[in-house]
């Protein structure tokens, strides 16, 4: 496994020995990795190579077979408020009733005590939420009654109210036209430079190699994990996907690709 020497900066997530298991097969292998703080991180692999067990496991909802998980420097237990989630696109009830504005105020609800109804300062939080996403105007529109692209970006604004130290995303880009996706990533690098740390799957390679400054390739296994200039390389692409894929820089910069010459 080819591994990059760990940067001395603290890390914002630390798994020791992870495997998690559907019945009796693994999703995730032995998994050991660093991500550090104030990064914007990359997850990368082909279907089915656990990037959604990966984030599900670091946010608790996913309990693993053996292994460690630690958030910020805190055992999982103690990581409430700490970690915002994006879901990927198809694994979210679109039909439950809710509107743009409730599920921005949800993402609020977990640092008032139960007791409390929601306030001025969740209102102010959800509406800023909102204002970062390009959402204000659909705030009333049922979430059902979102184009592809608006549902994304009400799922990142709840996740934007939560003002978490770490915003995990599962393919956040999906259904996203590219301008949109220009804005949203300008956005995750203006919360990096507020401090906070992102880790996002995501399957776009050149756009990993321009604005990521962190990557993990996974394929059950971690197979390289380090800073994205020396990891993102053809040995660990293939090593991740297989030999038939690769980045070649005079392919369209859309998603891992069948390394055929054009
Ligand atoms: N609830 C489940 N029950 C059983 N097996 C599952 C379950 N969820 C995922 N798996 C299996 O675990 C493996 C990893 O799935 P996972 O969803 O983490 O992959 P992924 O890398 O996110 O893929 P994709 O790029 O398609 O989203 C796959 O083989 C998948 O079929
Ligand atoms: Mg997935």
């Amino acid at each position: 496994m080819a591994k990059e020497p760990l940067p001395p900066a603290e890390a914002v997530v630390r798994l020791e020995d992870v495997t998690v298991a559907y019945g009796d097969r693994p999703a995730l292998w032995d998994v050991d990795l660093e991500i550090p703080k104030g990064s914007l991180t990359a997850v990368v692999g082909p279907n089915g190579a656990g990037k959604t067990t990966l984030m599900k496991t670091m946010l608790g909802l996913l309990k693993p077979a053996t292994g460690r998980i630690e958030i910020l420097g805190e055992s999982l237990a103690h990581s409430k408020g700490k970690v915002a989630f994006v879901p990927q696109r198809s694994s979210v009830d679109w039909d439950y009733p809710a509107t743009v504005g409730d599920l921005a105020l949800m993402g609020t609800h977990g640092s008032l005590p139960w007791w409390k109804p929601v306030g001025k300062e969740e209102k102010r939080r959800a509406r800023e939420a909102l204002e970062m996403v390009d959402l204000v105007g659909l705030a009333d529109r049922p979430i059902n009654q979102l184009s592809g692209g608006q549902q994304q970006r009400a799922f990142l604004a709840r996740a934007l109210s939560q003002d978490a130290p770490l915003l995990v995303l599962d393919e956040p880009f999906q259904g996203i036209d590219a301008s949109t996706e220009r804005a949203i990533l300008d956005l995750f690098r203006n919360l990096r430079r507020m401090g906070r740390s992102l880790i996002v799957v995501h399957h776009d390679l050149h756009t990993v190699r321009d604005l990521f400054d962190f990557s993990v390739l996974l394929n059950v296994r971690v197979v390289a994990a380090g800073p994205t200039e020396s990891t993102l390389n053809e040995e660990n692409l293939r090593a991740t996907y297989g030999p038939r894929l690769g980045l070649d820089p005079r392919r369209a910069p859309h998603g891992p690709y069948d390394g055929a010459r054009p």
